[in-house]
């Protein structure tokens, strides 16, 4: 598995579940597991806590035997869902035009993640272990770039991620944005 499949353009992430369907899986007793590390930190805290439980979910999954991950697995879509709405309900209050292209890679990612539970239910148990692998290569990519962008955005522009409220609504006035703010999008 190579990072390059999903660090890619959004559109080029679909083929990532033909590519889990037909990759070897190599029998490991035990996984690998995503340590937390400083590099992780965004420089916001609520959204750091969420990154936090993703990464914590990404580990439980992976702890998990594969014929007992879908309860689990349900549990860190719908976070995920949660976790990507908060950052396009921070981006659209912050002067994001709702298909910015970070909202956009969020989407990619949570179609394949929908597509992997029915391979999963469609006898492929192994599907579940090989997304969590793929989604701890991608993460810190996304979260140094994108989210790293958008914490630093919310912090110009005067918005507490907790009270979801801006200092000075003004200070975003006129301003659409389609891009990420301060980062790339193809980062
Ligand atoms: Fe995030
Ligand atoms: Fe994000």
């Amino acid at each position: 598995m190579t990072s390059t499949i999903i660090d890619s353009d959004p559109a080029d992430f679909i083929p990532l579940v033909a590519f889990f369907k037909t990759m070897p899986t190599f029998a490991t007793a035990t996984p690998d597991l995503m340590p937390w590390t400083n590099s992780l930190n965004t420089g916001d805290p609520r959204m750091d806590e969420t990154h936090q439980e993703f990464v914590a979910m990404i580990n439980t999954i992976l702890a998990t035997p594969e014929d007992q991950q879908l309860p689990v697995y349900k549990a860190f879509l719908d976070h995920t869902v949660a976790h990507f709405a908060q950052e396009e309900r921070w981006m659209l209050a912050t002067g994001f035009s709702a298909d910015n292209c970070h909202a956009e890679h969020h989407a990619t990612i949570l179609e394949t993640m929908r597509v992997v539970e029915a391979h999963y239910l469609d006898t492929d148990t192994q599907i579940i272990t090989r997304l969590a692998e793929a989604l701890a290569e991608w993460f810190p990519g996304h979260s140094a770039s994108m989210d790293a962008g958008l914490a630093a955005h919310l912090k110009s522009v005067g918005f507490d991620s907790v009270t979801e409220t801006l200092a000075d609504p003004s200070a975003i006035k006129n301003v659409t944005m389609s891009g990420c703010g301060s980062v790339s999008c193809s980062s």
